[in-house]
């Protein structure tokens, strides 16, 4: 076999991206692998207006994948069309046809990850996926090789862009959320539909994967307990500087004793740290280890091009393991096989708490707020007011001293029943190790 053919199945943003470097990059990667990585075959529904660059040579062009995946010259199949119903059929067609698969698709192989991966190992055939999360961060091969030796501690992560962009944005100018949102949208980081992005299940499906990668257990979306970036405000910034902390979008999963800790939520980390300073719509990985201690990742979590490396390299390293003949060199979860899920609630585990009211002003509301707290247990460390014009809508935040989660939730669902609260209270963890 004097070269590896390849066929692209999505020509949106990914495919495109990854065309192009194929195409503009070919002598470089053909220098490094020492033989051609073709394109035979290239896919989209619409692919009649796609502009397939010509020094990619003649390529069968089509608009249905079927072509692609029995193409008898097609070793790989990429799949960049993404969700988790078209994407599976073409991948399990693929692997049928004993062909290698590449994907970008995080929702799918945080759905189905396993499964799939159990159908390519049955078939002979090679699976990867680095793509699927933080794009142009190679954090699948890091885990996979780079730091595998380690025993993995915890994994903090800014996995979703959009809502990295829109938190930062509020922090820098003050606006509030839907109008930063309207400016994402207008720059084309947020979808018309944002939810995925501000409600995170995008990040959710990213930690669903990671989480599997570093600790080898088979860990399932719904598993996560997720909550998006909605009720964040500048207010919120003004008190977590007061603080010395920032607000974030935290993807977090911690191995204990007692099990695998998961959530993605906002959090205040202190404004010193490394993760603190991630911006816009860039992502971030900081992992820790038993050994190696703390390891950071940073760059570009979406776009066609960095998102079209991750592809190209996944094309290739498939493409070198297809010609030494050897299958499934690196498993793409990192782990000979995945275990079942070990969870630890994230209501066991102890953090100080920022909790952010807005009240219709009266006497007596400190009071009877400090009462509840006192009732559970929980220790009262600040109360902060910033100035406000007007006492019927009067911001204020309370912090509390590290307290189980279980026990602030409690707090807050009886404070949501005081008639002067404009709104349950927002609670977000303060977190002491970011
Ligand atoms: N965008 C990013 O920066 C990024 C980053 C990391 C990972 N990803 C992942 O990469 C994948 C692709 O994302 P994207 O942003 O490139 O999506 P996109 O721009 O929406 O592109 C999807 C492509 O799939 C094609 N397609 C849809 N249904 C098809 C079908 N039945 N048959 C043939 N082609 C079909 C579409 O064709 P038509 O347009 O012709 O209809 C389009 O070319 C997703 O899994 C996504 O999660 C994306």
């Amino acid at each position: 076999m004097h070269e590896v053919s390849v066929g692209i199945v999505g020509l949106g943003n990914v495919g495109m991206g990854t065309l192009s470097i194929l195409a503009e990059n070919a002598g470089r990667i053909e220098e490094k692998l020492g033989f051609r990585l073709r394109v035979a075959a290239v896919c989209s529904r619409s692919v009649g207006s796609k502009t397939i660059p010509a020094e990619l040579g003649p390529v069968l062009k089509t608009a249905d994948w079927r072509e692609v995946v029995a193409h008898p010259d097609v070793d790989v199949v990429a799949e960049l069309v993404g969700g988790a119903t078209v994407a599976a059929e073409i991948i399990e067609a693929a692997i049928a046809h004993k062909k290698s698969v590449v994907t970008a698709n995080k929702e799918l192989m945080a759905l189905r990850g396993p499964e799939i991966w159990e159908s390519a190992i049955a078939a002979g055939i090679n699976l990867a996926m680095e793509a699927s999360v933080a794009g142009g961060i190679p954090i699948h091969a890091v885990l996979r090789e780079g730091i595998s030796g380690d025993r993995l501690q915890t994994i903090y992560g800014i996995l979703n862009g959009t809502s990295n962009y829109i938190l930062t944005e509020m922090e820098k100018h003050g606006a509030p959320l839907p109008t930063v949102l309207a400016e994402a949208q207008r720059l084309g980081y947020a979808e018309a539909d944002p939810s995925a992005d501000i409600d995170g299940f995008d990040a959710r499906s990213k930690l669903a994967i990671l989480a599997a990668l570093a600790f080898g257990q088979k860990v399932a979306p719904a598993d996560i307990y997720t909550e998006g970036i909605r009720r964040i405000s500048p207010m919120d910034f003004q008190y977590a500087h007061r603080l010395g902390h920032t607000i974030r979008l935290v993807c977090a999963a911690r191995m204990t004793s007692e099990g695998l800790t998961l959530s993605v939520r906002p959090a205040l980390i202190q404004t010193s740290t490394i993760l603190a300073g991630v911006q816009g719509a860039y992502n971030a990985v900081w992992v820790k280890g038993a050994y190696g201690a703390d390891t950071f990742y940073y760059g570009r979590g979406a776009g066609p091009h960095p998102t079209g490396v991750a592809v190209v390299s996944d094309l290739m390293r498939v493409a070198r393991e297809i010609r030494s003949g050897s299958p499934e060199r690196v498993s793409p979860f990192a782990h000979e096989r995945l275990g079942e899920f070990q969870p630890r609630s994230f209501l066991d585990q102890k953090r100080p708490f920022y909790l952010r009211f807005r009240v219709d002003d009266r006497p007596g509301i400190i009071a009877a707020l400090a009462g509840i707290l006192a009732g559970k247990h929980i220790s009262l460390e600040a109360v902060l007011q910033e100035p406000c014009d007007t006492k019927h809508d009067l911001p204020f935040v309370i912090t509390v001293e590290p307290t189980h989660e279980r026990a602030v939730r409690a707090a807050v669902e009886e404070m949501s029943k005081l008639e002067f609260l404009l709104e349950p209270p927002l609670a977000m963890p303060m977190e002491p190790s970011l």
